[in-house]
């Protein structure tokens, strides 16, 4: 069926500011990193990505290594942009990284200006586009001067194959040379892509701080804990969830511990009237500095939980400290 987007898709969304740029994202935001594969059929990815678009998620993540194999989520994802979103196209915000390994030899991995020209080149024809929206570099490289990542950053920008550029997985103190260096070669940093949910907190030690003063954008990516923070895993392994096959959730991650946690927010989420995984995205989005959550989604119905949470965001005090103690295992 020739698709034609829902005519409400502006209706239910509501959109941020990215930093102190000029571009806004949806407060959800969809990752193609998982589920959009060669090993996916490609109708369930069409059928979501439709769903998306239909409810105002704008934004699609993706980076050169998706899959399985890599590469072949930008090439379904192209696929179907050419059958669907053509028209839209100047309606949605798509992303690209380029920093891990993607081929052989010396040239196909980390930040050098080598690397990231030819991976982007790359990324533009799977996809079938003539720029993407935002390029990032997907994580420090130790090896590459930082000056020489920015430079082709900022090369990129100005050959017009993305828009705007940011940094992912970068700590706080490398986060601030990077943001430094952009600015002085005059491409702003739009946005740092960090893990951040309720049992990933790393960036609350500085790097939310740092890009709130910056102006520059967060988007906060895994915002489930790839499922953990759920009902997913409440009952068991169900054959289909990550954790039964997927080596970037070892079954090892889901202890006693871990899912006592999850009980007990589960049971707070319940509580306010809402479901575990809305209540964890509600949790990130409660300060503006988060300008959007990245989820991941292998079904239809978990992006429509997701949206679920734009009608319970706020929180009382005694919630956050609840939660607060039942992090620290204090209850
Ligand atoms: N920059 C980076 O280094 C980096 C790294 C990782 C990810 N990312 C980005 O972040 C995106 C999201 O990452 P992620 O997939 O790990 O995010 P996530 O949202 O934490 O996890 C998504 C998974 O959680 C489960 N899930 C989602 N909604 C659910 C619901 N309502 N009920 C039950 N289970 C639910 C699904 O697992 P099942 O598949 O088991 O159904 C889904 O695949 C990626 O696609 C990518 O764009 C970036």
């Amino acid at each position: 069926m020739p698709y034609s987007a829902a005519s409400h898709r502006y209706t239910e969304m509501e959109y941020r500011q990215c930093g102190r740029s000029g571009l806004k994202l949806p407060l959800i935001s969809l990752g193609l990193w998982h589920n959009f594969g060669d090993n996916k059929p490609i109708d369930n990815c069409r059928a979501m990505l439709r769903h998306a678009f239909d409810h105002g998620i704008t934004h699609f993540d993706l980076a050169n290594n998706y899959g399985p194999p890599p590469g072949s989520a930008e090439q379904q994802f192209g696929r179907i942009l050419k059958q669907d979103f053509l028209p839209y196209r100047d309606e949605m915000i798509i992303s690209s990284k380029a920093g891990y390994t993607m081929w052989e030899g010396p040239y196909g991995d980390w930040g050098s200006k080598k690397y990231l020209i030819a991976s982007l080149n790359q990324s533009l024809k799977r996809i079938g586009v003539d720029y993407v929206d935002i390029f990032y570099h997907h994580r420090p490289d130790p090896q590459t001067p930082l000056e020489e990542t920015m430079a082709a950053l900022d090369l990129i920008v100005r050959q017009g194959k993305a828009l705007y550029v940011g940094i992912s997985n970068y700590p706080a103190e490398t986060a601030q040379e990077a943001i430094r260096i952009l600015e002085q070669l005059g491409t702003p940093c739009l946005i740092h892509q960090p893990k951040y949910s309720m049992l990933e907190r790393t960036p609350e030690e500085g790097l939310l701080d740092l890009l709130e003063e910056e102006g520059v954008g967060s988007i906060a990516y895994s915002p489930l804990a790839g499922g953990i923070l759920t009902d997913r895993y409440l009952n068991g392994i169900p054959a289909d969830s990550r954790a039964a096959g997927n080596p970037s959730l070892p079954p090892e991650r889901l202890t006693s511990a871990v899912l006592a946690k999850v009980k007990k927010l589960n049971d707070l989420a319940f509580a306010r009237g809402q479901k575990l995984s809305q209540m964890s995205l509600a949790w990130l989005l409660r300060h503006d500095r988060i300008t959007s959550v990245l989820i991941g989604a292998s079904r239809i119905s978990q992006i429509d939980d997701a949206l679920g949470m734009m009608e319970k965001r706020d929180f009382n005090q005694d919630e956050l400290k609840a939660i607060e103690l039942i992090l620290e295992d204090s209850i």
